[in-house]
């Protein structure tokens, strides 16, 4: 999505984590204007970003919303492209959280796990299978320090089970009864601190 104003005043970096704050983790500024304008963007573009993602998904309802984000403690990762001063263009969004699910492993015992999860992963359409989606994911990984094995996710589209199967080798689908999808290693004792 193209946006009108000059990202590189708000966000320091290509790949930016909002937080229920609805700012830039690393934003800082004493001037309350500024503040308030970078929150305006901000908003915009999750709920832009949100409709999007939900459309691309056939979804009725979006998942990401700035609403949503400031009531919680799940976090969005925004990937851009900051332009050269007069604009931007926003190009991906990945919003992860924690959340406390009963898994089934493939013995069908259940386990009761506090697990990062990813709640919604979009990059535009006009950029798509350009690898853009694993450098925003790749991002994620590293800065939660987590192993894309030990993640859960929430109803994920054939796109992104191609797309987890094709970069990280994750296609042994455990099923679950909830909506959430976890992969045989998730289990796995060695993985469980990473
Ligand atoms: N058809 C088939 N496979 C696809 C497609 C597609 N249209 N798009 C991406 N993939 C998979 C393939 O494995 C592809 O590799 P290939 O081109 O060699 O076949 C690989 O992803 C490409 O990797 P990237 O370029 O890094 O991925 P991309 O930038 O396209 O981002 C994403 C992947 C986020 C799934 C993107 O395609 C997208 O936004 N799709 C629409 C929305 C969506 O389905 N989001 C996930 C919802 S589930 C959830 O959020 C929990």
């Amino acid at each position: 999505m193209n946006v009108n104003y000059p990202l590189r005043t708000i966000f320091k970096h290509d790949i930016t984590k909002i937080t229920n704050a609805l700012l830039p983790e690393d934003f800082t500024s004493a001037d309350k204007r500024t503040v308030r304008i970078a929150s305006d963007v901000v908003v915009n573009i999750l709920d832009e970003m949100g409709i999007l993602s939900a459309k691309a998904q056939d979804l009725q309802k979006p998942i990401t919303s700035w609403d949503k984000l400031r009531n919680s403690d799940h976090h969005v990762y925004l990937l851009f492209d900051r332009g050269d001063g007069s604009g931007g263009f926003v190009m991906g969004l990945l919003k992860v959280g924690r959340k406390n699910l009963y898994v089934f492993d493939l013995e069908g015992e259940c386990h009761e796990r506090d697990s990062l999860c990813v709640l919604d992963f979009y990059i535009h359409e006009s950029v798509q299978r350009t690898g853009l989606g694993r450098k925003l994911f790749e991002h994620m990984l590293e800065h939660e320090n987590i192993r894309p094995e030990r993640l859960a996710i929430d109803r994920p589209s054939h796109k992104f089970l191609l797309f987890l199967q094709k970069h990280y080798g994750l296609s042994d689908v455990v099923s679950q009864s909830n909506n959430f999808v976890v992969f045989t290693a998730f289990f796995d004792k060695y993985n469980r601190d990473h």
